[in-house]
């Protein structure tokens, strides 16, 4: 947990079948609501399924950028965001190669969630939901961490989520799979151990919102 970054950048070293296979076996042992293990994984190997789905992802990543360079909380949904999404400038591709080299991964796994099994237990509140991303984000997480244990590394990524009826349709997905996330696969070209987090009493109360911090 505390060596698992977020890698973007492979050797050319392949990842086989049995390599992929070896980590979702792991991976399955997540937990899910009412253990309905709503997960599902395209395995794509294929360099122009790469291509499309990495560029499927960049008007996301462009949107991203804007409200970044802006002072937003990119993608927030509680504070309205002055970018207007019509006005980002399409022909500027600088600042959007981290992403983009992803589509050298040797494999990119695509995890989507049936959500016809999905408890969403927070659906009638009056706000985003937040619950059902649950079912399928700890699979996501045991995959990464499975990686670092075999010598691999990977990325939790999201923007192909904004463009997923395109997703959907590139990968043969049937409507009620959400696409979750798209996690690059493969043999890290660096080794990034001190990974940046903030304290535990940042975050952490005891008892009450306004108890004293703990940690
Ligand atoms: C829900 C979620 C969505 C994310 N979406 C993206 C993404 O779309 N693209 C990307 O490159 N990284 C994405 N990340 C990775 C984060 O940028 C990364 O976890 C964070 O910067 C910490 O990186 P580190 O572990 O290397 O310190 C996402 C992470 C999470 C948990």
């Amino acid at each position: 947990m505390r060596t698992s970054f977020a890698c973007r950048e492979f050797t050319s070293e392949p990842v086989s079948d049995e390599e992929v296979v070896a980590l979702l076996e792991l991976a399955r042992f997540a937990p899910s609501g009412g253990n309905r293990q709503g997960w599902r994984v395209i395995v794509v190997p294929d360099q122009a399924t790469k291509d499309a789905l990495v560029e499927l992802s960049l008007p996301a990543l462009r949107l991203y950028l804007a409200q970044r360079d802006a002072g937003e909380n990119p993608w927030n949904t509680i504070e309205p965001s002055a970018i207007d999404p019509s006005t980002i400038d399409h022909s500027d591709s600088s600042g959007l190669g981290w992403f983009r080299i992803l589509a050298q991964a040797p494999v990119l796994l695509v995890i989507g969630v049936d959500l016809r099994v999905v408890a969403s237990a927070d659906s009638k509140l009056d706000r985003i939901g937040v619950v059902s991303g649950g079912s399928v984000y700890p699979f996501v997480q045991n995959l990464l961490l499975a990686a670092r244990g075999h010598g691999l590394a990977g990325a939790l990524t999201t923007f192909l989520a904004a463009a997923e009826p395109e997703a959907q349709a590139l990968l043969g997905l049937p409507p009620e799979v959400a696409v979750a996330a798209m996690v690059p696969l493969g043999h890290p070209n660096q080794d990034i151990t001190r990974l940046s987090r903030r304290p535990v009493s940042t975050f952490a109360r005891l008892e009450r919102w306004d108890g004293p911090a703990i940690g």
